[in-house]
């Protein structure tokens, strides 16, 4: 297994859609294996493809590790869709793309979504609380959202220097990342 160098905020691929997984071949388990695995080493509890700059709809999520986690297996979403949400409560965030910021976001507390597994077979699925968190989170990553952007403007301008920090690759963080290469505004 390998661990990718996480693709930082700045990066264009984390402000792209990315496409349906049509087919899945060896190399794609391999990838998704290595997702994983870098999902493990820098610590995290959810991984979006954009994230590690492929465009495809996969998404890894570990919640074993945190205190509402507990039993629950790591597992894979491919192409995943959004059928139902209710209800909505706010929780502080973080992203791996994003180091050193966290904020309180708002999202809803219970998610219907239909997705794919790695044998692409098709699951319809009800999650709550930290997962139907984290599942949006990196669905949100999928088509090229991030999670500062459901912030208010206020709350975003109080951030900007520090993203503008994280563009420039000047972070503090224990894994590979990959720096944009855009010129800064
Ligand atoms: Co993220």
């Amino acid at each position: 297994m390998t661990t990718l160098p996480i693709y930082l905020f700045g990066n264009i691929e984390l402000k792209t859609v990315a496409k349906k997984v049509v087919k899945l071949y060896p190399d794609d388990l391999q990838f998704i294996k290595n997702m994983f695995e870098t999902m493990k080493n820098s610590n995290g509890i959810g991984l979006a493809a954009n994230q590690v700059g492929v465009l495809k709809q996969i998404l890894v999520i570990d919640i074993s590790e945190h205190e509402d986690g507990e039993g629950v297996k790591p597992f894979v979403i491919i192409n995943p869709v959004v059928k139902k949400q209710q209800g909505s409560w706010v929780m502080e965030e973080g992203c791996l793309s994003i180091p050193g910021i966290r904020a309180d976001v708002e999202r809803a507390e219970k998610i219907s979504i239909k997705y794919l597994d790695e044998l692409f077979n098709e699951h319809h699925k009800t999650f709550s609380g930290l997962l139907a968190r984290v599942i949006l989170h990196e669905i949100d990553h999928l088509n090229g959202i991030l999670f500062i952007e459901h912030l208010t403007s206020k709350k975003r301008k109080e951030l900007r220097s520090e993203l503008i920090n994280i563009k420039k690759g000047e972070v503090k963080i224990n894994y590979s990342v990959v720096v944009s290469k855009q010129k800064l505004e």
